[in-house]
């Protein structure tokens, strides 16, 4: 039996900033914990924003025919997923809405095609801040959040940490970094378990 494949996503248009290093030690934490691991940053692709054109409530595939597609093979192969992205105007940033969006065929096979629901599968949600806005981080949550509903994640654990903005202020903050790696862990050893299931 293969070691479950543990995907991180990195929603920030930054490279290596805080939300990016959160991940980076979230995937460490699950290569200890046994898991295979890929990191896929958002903004390396050039994805088109959803047309709205519901041509997968027919097909259940989207008609754009861009770098989505490996997008959704890393998705479909993953065990576990976990996002991690900085609150932009309170929610996600643009980059990794555009993504989001570009799940809607996933909605689409489950709710109008009716097609099986997704395998569940273990996740895990790490958010930043720098705390300049008074909206916290309800809208990304959320946002995140309901496309793991989309997904059939269930959440084994979720960071959200105030008081990051410039690239490397996470790295003071250690008791995150090693908060999300024990969080790698969990999430490697719930991919273990689903995938004895
Ligand atoms: C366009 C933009 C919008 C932002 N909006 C918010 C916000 O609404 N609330 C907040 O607390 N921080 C906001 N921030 C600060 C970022 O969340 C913060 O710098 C974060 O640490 C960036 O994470 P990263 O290093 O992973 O890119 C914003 C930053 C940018 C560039």
């Amino acid at each position: 039996m293969d070691a479950p494949l543990v995907l991180g996503i990195a929603g920030s248009p930054r490279r290596n900033g805080n939300s990016e290093q959160l991940l980076d030690a979230c995937l460490a934490g699950a290569a200890d914990g046994g898991a295979r691991v890929q990191k896929l940053v958002v903004t390396d692709y050039a994805i088109e924003p959803c047309r709205g054109c519901n041509s997968c409530s027919l097909t259940g595939e989207c008609v754009i025919h861009d770098r989505m597609h490996e997008v959704y093979a890393a998705i479909d192969s993953a065990q576990a997923i976990v996002v991690a992205s900085p609150v932009f105007f309170a929610t996600v940033p643009g980059v990794l809405k555009v993504l989001i969006d570009r799940m809607q065929p996933y909605w689409a096979r489950t709710h109008v095609l009716k097609q099986p629901r997704p395998v569940r599968r273990p996740g895990a949600l790490l958010l930043v801040r720098s705390g300049g806005d008074p909206y916290g981080f309800v809208a990304a949550e959320y946002t995140i959040k309901s496309v793991f509903a989309v997904l059939g994640i269930d959440l084994v654990g979720e960071m959200k940490v105030t008081g990051l903005d410039s690239a490397s202020d996470v790295i003071r903050q250690p008791d995150d970094l090693v908060h999300a790696r024990e969080l790698g862990v969990q999430v490697a050893t719930a991919a273990l378990l689903t995938l004895g299931d």
